[in-house]
């Protein structure tokens, strides 16, 4: 592993390249919202499965303009942001946490930064509200849970993510003095939290993608996935949105079971991952060489977890623990291997992967795992500053 000032270096050099690469992908597709590389290109006619990643490409130049103060990232965060909006009423995906925390959450701290109280920035807290309200409408009664994008009956480890959204509506609803639409949006988001760590999260800390529901009697019939290995296996990235899902809805709750099931997380990720920090796809992957196949990306997301574990947890060791895991991961992702330095690559981070059974994104580029990667760069910036 490198020592501090490497890694320091490795971290500096690693921002100022994602900027350049962003850069390049607006000068080279102007406009273009990606999702995954094909042999490391953007542009490409590949299926997209679901429409979920529209916030990560300007998310990443709201993160570069809140550590340069450039206007040629605001500028484009703004250009890139905007046409999102209308997703704000999208009831086809399960992602409204993703595609507005990333922009409009940004842009709205952006413009509190600077203390602004105009209208412009009352627009934005709105849209960051419809967006919670539409989440909301996902809830099932009968079960518990906010339904992922495939079915009724369908609960997804990744809205985790997302359902923060909710949480953030409902405390814009108290402050504008709507207690009962508060208290209401407060029971739906806190029932999915509860029911997600009841059926996806597993006594050792690994976690199901999904978990099917009757419709009628409200029951859990079983595990099963989409993008995991198996039913019963832990696909890693799956991992990754829980450890950092639960550590963020600890942060809208301060409800310690949250924080455990984080920890639980992070355990599990700590004592399966190898030593570099970055896991296999799936860590039950079969055969054994299948785990050869990692997924940077998760190792991103963990990383940005573990971050806020190491700022969260009550004990110090662990505090402890978490950010020197944090470093470890950062340290191997800003090495050459993972970044996209050889010509021709577009992308930021390299060895990501998006459905490994449908073939879309395999060892490439995945423009969440950009993201996630610049999120945890701009948490390294923070933690080497004095
Ligand atoms: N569908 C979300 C993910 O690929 O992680």
């Amino acid at each position: 592993m490198a020592d501090g000032t490497t890694c320091q270096r490795q971290v500096r050099s690693g921002f100022e390249f994602a900027q350049a690469q962003v850069r390049a992908l607006i000068e080279r597709h102007p406009d273009y919202y990606p999702m995954y590389t094909v042999q490391g290109r953007w542009k490409h006619e590949g299926e997209k499965w679901t429409h979920w990643c529209d916030g990560f490409l300007p998310g990443m130049m709201w993160i570069f303009h809140a550590h340069t103060g450039d206007k040629y990232w605001l500028d484009n965060a703004i250009r890139y942001s905007t046409p999102l909006e209308p997703r704000q009423h999208d009831r086809a995906v399960h992602d409204l946490g993703f595609i507005f925390c990333s922009t409009y959450m940004r842009w709205l701290n952006a413009m509190d930064r600077q203390g602004s109280k105009t209208q412009e920035r009352q627009h934005i807290e709105d849209v960051l509200i419809q967006a919670g309200t539409t989440m909301s409408l996902r809830f099932k009664e009968k079960g518990q849970y906010l339904r992922s994008f495939v079915a009724d009956e369908s609960l997804f480890v990744d809205i985790m993510m997302n359902v923060g959204i909710i949480f953030y509506e409902a405390q814009k609803q108290k402050e504008r003095g709507n207690a009962k639409e508060a208290a209401e949006l407060f029971r739906i988001a806190d029932a999915h939290c509860r029911t997600s760590q009841r059926y996806l999260i597993r006594g050792d800390g690994s976690t199901a993608h999904e978990a099917i529901f009757d419709l009628n009697t409200g029951e859990c019939l079983r595990q099963t996935t989409h993008q995991g290995f198996r039913g019963d296996s832990c696909w890693s990235r799956g991992l990754a949105w829980a450890l950092y899902g639960f550590c963020t809805v600890y942060n809208c709750t301060h409800d310690t079971a949250y924080l455990e099931t984080s920890e639980a997380c992070a355990r599990y990720y700590i004592a399966h991952t190898p030593e570099h920090g970055v896991p296999p796809w799936d860590y039950d992957a079969q055969p054994m060489e299948s785990r050869q196949l990692e997924d940077s990306s998760a190792a991103a997301i963990a990383a940005c977890g573990l971050y806020g574990l190491s700022l969260a947890s009550a004990s110090f060791e662990k505090r402890a623990l978490y950010r020197q895991y944090f470093r470890r991961i950062m340290a191997t992702l800003t090495t050459d291997k993972y970044l996209g330095r050889e010509p021709g690559w577009e992308g930021i981070l390299k060895h990501g992967v998006y459905h490994v059974h449908k073939k879309l994104g395999v060892d490439e580029s995945v423009m969440w795992g950009e993201y996630f990667f610049v999120e945890a760069l701009s948490k390294a910036l923070e933690d080497i500053a004095p």
